[in-house]
């Protein structure tokens, strides 16, 4: 470990002087070791999505704690913890996070509810409704055994929160497993979720309010089997960043590139270049943030799960490029 911290070290400098970016933080966590919030605590925002709002960055995602147990009866690894809701960090620099508290509480002790500590609460993204002047927070909520499949929205007046939940849907009766949202320019929002048994991904637009889908959907990367979706837009054009479906076990991305959000979806190779692309660097795709000013620089985030142990997952954050219309991630830049 001794002999790796110089050349981590190295690595995040080559990371920023090369890209000129001293907005692209160093990786908070690139061997899934602890990140730290102001006040020295390990920071608990898994899945994660960042809002940015009024100069500030404000980071949203799982909190993981407690004890990890294996599902009984399952044909796959299905490790779980307790949904412990959503926390919120901020920022002014995308280096120093303050903790803002948990955004989103979740219910103890009912287990009809949708934010029961004994469901699953995953992949929080939140963004800002101008017309309303409400934060609007959709999440993937489900069962211990991944059957309900819903997408969960919440809202608040505020950035951090609190945000007080609404209800859970399955847009136009589809299923709404891992998912993320994302704001266009023009203002219109979309969720965009496996579906299908995780076959399929949908791309549905939102209402006006953000609350609820509309009747619009597309269905997008047919049989494909992509879940962790990170979707962003370069120059005109839409870009999303998925994983295969292999539990918490990382596994290869994949990026697709369309003229229009509900597609068509053109799919190509794995975005991740050099030793450990095979893996996503040992890790998986959760959201893609536009950093300011640029059109072809962005920090690709991504979940390194440590599944017997999910609280004690890390965080890798890097660099992504747009040469030529390809997609480029790298974990060291040369
Ligand atoms: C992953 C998914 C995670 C979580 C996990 C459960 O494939 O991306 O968000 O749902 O499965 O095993």
């Amino acid at each position: 470990m001794k002999r790796l911290i110089p050349i981590m070290i190295l690595c995040n400098f080559l990371l920023i002087k090369h890209s000129g970016l001293a907005q692209i933080p160093k990786s908070p966590d690139v061997n899934g070791k602890e990140w730290h919030d102001t006040q020295g605590n390990f920071i608990n925002a898994h899945g994660a999505g960042i809002l940015h709002h009024n100069d500030t960055y404000y980071l949203f995602g799982e909190i993981k704690k407690g004890n990890t147990w294996l599902v009984a009866g399952q044909s796959w690894e299905d490790y779980r913890v307790p949904a412990g809701g959503v926390s919120c960090y901020s920022s002014k620099d995308l280096k120093t996070w303050k903790y803002e508290g948990v955004a989103l509480s979740p219910v103890k002790g009912d287990t009809t509810n949708d934010l029961d500590t004994g469901r699953v609460i995953e992949r929080p993204k939140v963004i800002y409704n101008r017309a309303t002047k409400k934060f609007v927070m959709w999440m993937h909520v489900d069962k211990n055994d991944y059957s309900y499949s819903r997408a969960g929205v919440a809202v608040s007046d505020n950035p951090a929160g609190p945000y007080r939940y609404i209800r859970s849907v399955q847009p136009n009766g589809q299923m709404s497993r891992d998912m993320t949202l994302f704001q266009d320019d023009d203002g219109k929002a979309y969720l965009i979720y496996s579906s299908e048994q995780n076959n399929t991904m949908q791309v549905c637009l939102l209402n006006d309010d953000y609350l609820s889908p509309t009747k619009i959907f597309s269905r997008i990367l047919v049989d494909r089997r992509r879940e962790a979706p990170a979707l962003f837009k370069s120059e005109g054009k839409y870009y999303l960043i998925t994983s295969s479906c292999t539990g918490w076990s990382p596994n290869a991305a994949t990026y697709a590139v369309a003229n229009q959000v509900l597609g068509p979806w053109k799919e190509y190779e794995n975005p991740c270049k050099g030793a450990g692309a095979d893996t996503t660097f040992g890790s998986q795709s959760t959201y893609v943030l536009p950093i300011n000013g640029k059109t072809k620089t962005f920090l690709f985030m991504a979940d390194t799960w440590n599944k017997t142990d999910l609280k004690q997952s890390g965080y890798l954050w890097l660099s992504l490029k747009i040469n030529n219309g390809k997609v480029e991630i790298k974990k060291f830049v040369y």
